[in-house]
């Protein structure tokens, strides 16, 4: 724990650790999302393996930077994976059902859409206060933002529909 780190965070900061909790059991599950879809992704969708492999790890970093946050603030995440979802507020991810290269990026831009959501909000608690994890807010928002982007990019661009979707246009 950091003394001062404590100190300086403000009056709020247990708001903010809560917050930052929910932000490590997020991107535990949507690590966990993204590596499931890397190792069992199916049809054209084994393209883009690596696509989903290094979004893991990015993911998978967040949560360390998460991680190193909270113990400057003298807390622990949990070490109970069964917690996640509901410590999130996201649910379960259901990464088996969305197994299609589309409904893979279709879910992954939800759940890049459900961290821009809390970052955003853990950016306007701890603006001109907690200057620490404000920080990590805003870089967080960033990567978020910018997968957010390249998803939206590569879903526009994917030229494969299905029967439905072909019939109505
Ligand atoms: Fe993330």
């Amino acid at each position: 724990m950091g003394k001062k780190s404590l100190e300086i965070a403000g009056p709020n900061v247990d708001k903010n650790i809560g917050m930052l909790h929910r932000a490590y059991a997020f991107e535990m599950q949507t690590s966990h999302y993204f590596q499931y879809v890397a190792n069992n992704i199916e049809g054209l969708g084994v393209l883009f393996d690596d696509f989903f492999g290094e979004r893991a790890k990015e993911e998978q970093g967040h949560a360390s930077e998460i991680n190193d946050r909270l113990m400057e603030l003298g807390a622990n995440p949990t070490d109970d994976p069964g917690s996640w979802e509901k410590e999130s507020g996201l649910g379960k991810t259901e990464s088996k059902k969305y197994l299609s290269l589309r409904s893979a990026l279709e879910r992954a831009l939800e759940l890049e859409r459900f961290g821009i959501g809390l970052y955003n909000e853990l950016a306007n608690a701890t603006k001109d206060r907690d200057h620490g994890t404000y920080q990590l807010a805003l870089k967080l928002l960033t990567d978020e933002l910018e997968d957010e982007q390249t998803i939206e990019d590569i879903l526009a661009r994917l030229e494969i529909r299905d029967v439905r979707e072909a019939g109505a246009s």
